[in-house]
């Protein structure tokens, strides 16, 4: 299969300008290379363009509404295409509301080759925000709730009829910031929850086998992958930094249980901001845990 790279390079849903510049600094740190080395084949398919961040305050507990809905417009229609070429699209965020259009292109690909989606969410963050309990009006932290048809019309519509998914083909990993009525909302959904405190409790390596225990041929993996999922001592350059994440051989081995398990048909990669990287590090390491989720091992069975 190929991989298609869709650079969307916009921080329209954040709370923090720069994860803009996120497309790029991944390329920067060698994505693409990275993906032909392990024998990929690999096209950039370049920036998806849209309209620029006003930089406004939220209105009725949305911040850049109309951006939002166009961008991720944009982002499905170009997953969409990719998907139904047979290709394995990879979004370089951008934040992480343009995976409402991601995984909406995902679920109504699924549905019409009969496959069953599950969402790998690999987030500090639940993002089951909705307009009425966002402590900030960032979109970004609402694109599990509008998948899962809580949002306006625009945003859990997108495909054409809501909800996209439900919350029972999601996954979320790495959770240790979910806010107050965030938190009421998540468990009414009855979301699947690894977070941090489990996986401190029973370990990254008994976590991902009950997250990946039931993947079979006919399943589609989509990973959401917000990049401070990682520790900021190892990941700094996100917008919003959240301490007490894996670190670096918990986020390996994290990457290299779902290759192992197989089923990788989508991939974002989200909130990376150059602006507040350090010489690029954050972005690399990106790069080395996609590698990792592609297949590279360090085992020496291999
Ligand atoms: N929960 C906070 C909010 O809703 C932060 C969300 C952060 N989301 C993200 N994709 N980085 O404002
Ligand atoms: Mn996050
Ligand atoms: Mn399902
Ligand atoms: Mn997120």
């Amino acid at each position: 299969t190929q991989v298609s790279l869709i650079g969307a390079p916009t921080d329209i849903g954040a709370g923090h300008r720069g994860a803009s510049m996120g497309p790029e600094a991944l390329r920067v740190a060698g994505i693409g290379q990275a993906l032909t080395q392990r024998g990929i084949r690999v096209v950039d398919r370049g920036n998806l363009g849209g309209p620029m961040n006003p930089w406004t305050g939220p209105v009725d507990g949305y911040r850049h509404l109309a951006e939002v809905v166009a961008w991720n417009r944009s982002v499905m229609e170009a997953v969409a295409a990719e998907l139904g070429q047979g290709h394995l699209p990879v979004l370089l965020g951008g934040d992480h509301c343009l995976a409402i259009g991601s995984i909406t292109a995902v679920a109504r690909h699924c549905q019409a080759t009969k496959k069953r989606l599950l969402v790998l969410w690999l987030d500090a963050h639940a993002d089951y925000n909705t307009s009425s309990v966002t402590p900030s009006g960032n979109i970004h932290g609402m694109p599990v709730a509008c998948l899962c048809g809580l949002g306006p019309p625009e945003l859990t519509e997108l495909g054409g009829t809501a909800p996209a998914i439900s919350p029972d083909c999601v996954r979320q990993i790495g959770i240790r910031s979910v806010d107050t009525g965030e938190k009421k909302l998540v468990r009414d959904a009855g979301l699947d929850i690894y977070d941090m405190r489990y996986i401190d409790e029973i370990g990254m390596k008994r976590v991902m086998e009950e997250a990946l225990s039931d993947i079979d041929e006919n399943t589609h993996v989509h990973v959401s992958f917000d990049v401070d999922f990682l520790d900021p001592e190892i990941a700094p350059g996100v917008g919003t930094t959240i301490p007490g994440g894996p670190n670096y051989r918990e986020a390996q081995l994290c990457m290299e249980m779902i290759a192992d398990r197989g089923g990788l048909g989508s991939l974002d990669i989200m909130e990376l901001n150059p602006a507040f990287d350090e010489h690029n590090k954050t972005a690399v390491l990106a790069v080395d845990l996609v590698e990792s989720l592609f297949g590279k091992s360090t085992l020496m069975r291999d």
